[in-house]
């Protein structure tokens, strides 16, 4: 295989893919239902430019092994593809390849989970050399154990069409030895990145950075222009997003900081890809600060702020310092809601990125945020205490460093909350506003 990622040969078939879809969903008891039963995975759907001809759901107390669904609802699926003529079956909940190729065999059609789907959605979306190398690492990680099912009963794939963007194709052509080889590569390349990424993030941190994180959809690259005066795109489209964009906003009572948006999360976002998007979410892992917008308008916001977080602990940033920002309000009919959401998150910020509703507030949260949580210091330790050193680095900002013959003198911007966790055995730290060393009492 050459240096150019396989979806770039796929994404060339994109053009010709209209292909009608049927929604599947099973609810199990254990798991709560949606306001409007499958419509998230309708607007993945849609995403993946599919148009949706028909929805069936069944309640469960467990899947069915072999195929999810009960019997009954396997047939019933069939003729309801059938009569609709369907290209597709999308499932909301995640296959086994075994089930999956089940399914397949009974309908006649190409089934596709909702991890597979996401997939797919970012195949068709990647424009940047970095995210597409990210989303063919994902769909060869995720295909690898389902290889074996694409060699010996998909005849179709040829055709392409949705879920077969990306790798699929051409590993028909390639064995798993060279799959491994490619997983290898990009890996290798990915990582490159990420350490250039580090790098380039690392230099630009004499400034404060922002983050914005938060579910699809809900309004960060709006927010972004509103507050910049950029011009990013946007629309009312799940994943719009797949690459992290960086701009200065003039914060009103601070100063130019760096705010930047980047892909949204989604419950239960494919673990392969938010490995592989690291590198992309770089920015967010070292901003100052997270702004976590969410979408108030939404019916079902506060599954979606759950599971926003959910994601940010995978990534290991949920200990960042976070405002939540329940963006949309111009978009809700009473004051009800916007109040009942404050109820529960009492330091949230009501706005609405469109309206221009809230945007001072926020300003002045933001200013608070980073001058509250933020410290320059001067620590001084001795030149072998690299693990002090290793924290420092992981937790602020290292900005520079100065020898004293066994002693150095660390310069750093770091959050108080990691100042008050920090081992000070043999160690003396000084606030930049002051000229004195001392060990300060933080209040621990
Ligand atoms: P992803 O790229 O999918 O992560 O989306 P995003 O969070 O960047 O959302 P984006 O800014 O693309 O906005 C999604 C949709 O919501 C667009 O149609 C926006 O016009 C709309 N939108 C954003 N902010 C507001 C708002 O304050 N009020 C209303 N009514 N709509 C908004």
């Amino acid at each position: 295989m050459n240096e150019e990622t396989v979806v770039d040969e796929i994404s060339r078939k994109e053009s010709v893919v209209s292909e009608s879809a049927v929604l599947v969903g099973v609810f199990l008891s254990d798991r709560n239902q949606e306001l409007v039963p499958l419509e998230e995975l309708g607007g993945l759907a849609e995403a993946a430019g599919t148009q949706v001809v028909g929805k069936l759901t069944q309640r469960r107390e467990a899947p069915n092994a072999a195929t999810y669904l009960g019997k009954g609802k396997v047939q019933e699926l069939a003729a309801l593809a059938h009569s609709e003529m369907a290209d597709v079956i999308f499932f909301d909940n995640d296959l086994s390849p075994g089930q999956t190729r089940n399914l397949e065999e009974a309908t006649g059609l190409k089934v596709l989970d909702r991890t597979e789907l996401i997939l797919d959605i970012f195949a068709s979306r990647a424009k940047t050399h970095e995210a597409r190398l990210a989303v063919e690492l994902a769909q060869l990680e995720y295909q690898m154990p389902r290889l074996k099912r694409m060699w010996t009963h998909l005849s179709r794939q040829t055709q392409g069409g949705v879920g077969l963007r990306g790798p699929g194709e051409k590993q028909l052509e390639v064995d798993r030895r060279l799959a491994e080889k490619r997983i290898t590569d990009l890996r290798k390349q990915l990582r490159a990145i990420e350490h250039r990424r580090q790098r380039e993030v690392a230099a630009r941190r004499a400034q404060m950075t922002v983050s914005l994180v938060g579910y699809t959809n809900a309004g960060k690259s709006t927010l972004l222009n509103a507050l910049t005066g950029s011009d990013v795109f946007t629309k009312d489209q799940l994943f719009a997003t797949l690459d992290t964009r960086t701009r200065r906003w003039q914060l009103p009572g601070w100063g130019p900081v760096l705010l930047s948006d980047t892909v949204g999360f989604i419950r239960d976002l494919p673990h392969h890809l938010i490995a592989s998007f690291r590198a992309t979410l770089e920015e967010a892992r070292q901003a100052n600060l997270l702004l976590h917008v969410a979408d108030a308008s939404h019916p079902a916001v506060l599954e979606q702020i759950a599971a926003a977080y959910q994601v940010l602990e995978e990534l290991g940033i949920q200990q960042k310092e976070l405002l939540l920002v329940l963006n949309k309000i111009d978009a809700l009919p009473d004051r009800i809601r916007v109040d009942g959401l404050l109820n529960r998150y009492p330091n949230a910020i009501p706005i609405s990125a469109r309206s221009g509703q809230g945007m001072a507030n926020l300003a002045v949260a933001v200013s608070k945020a980073l001058s509250r949580s933020f410290m320059e210091i001067d620590v001084e330790m001795g030149v072998d205490n690299g693990r002090l050193l290793a924290y420092l680095a992981a937790h602020g900002e290292v900005l520079s460093k100065t020898f004293h013959d066994s002693r150095m003198v660390v310069h750093c911007r770091i959050s108080q909350h990691f100042i008050s966790r920090m081992e000070t055995d043999g160690v003396a730290i000084r606030l930049r506003e002051s000229d004195e060393f001392k060990t300060p009492d933080l209040g621990r």
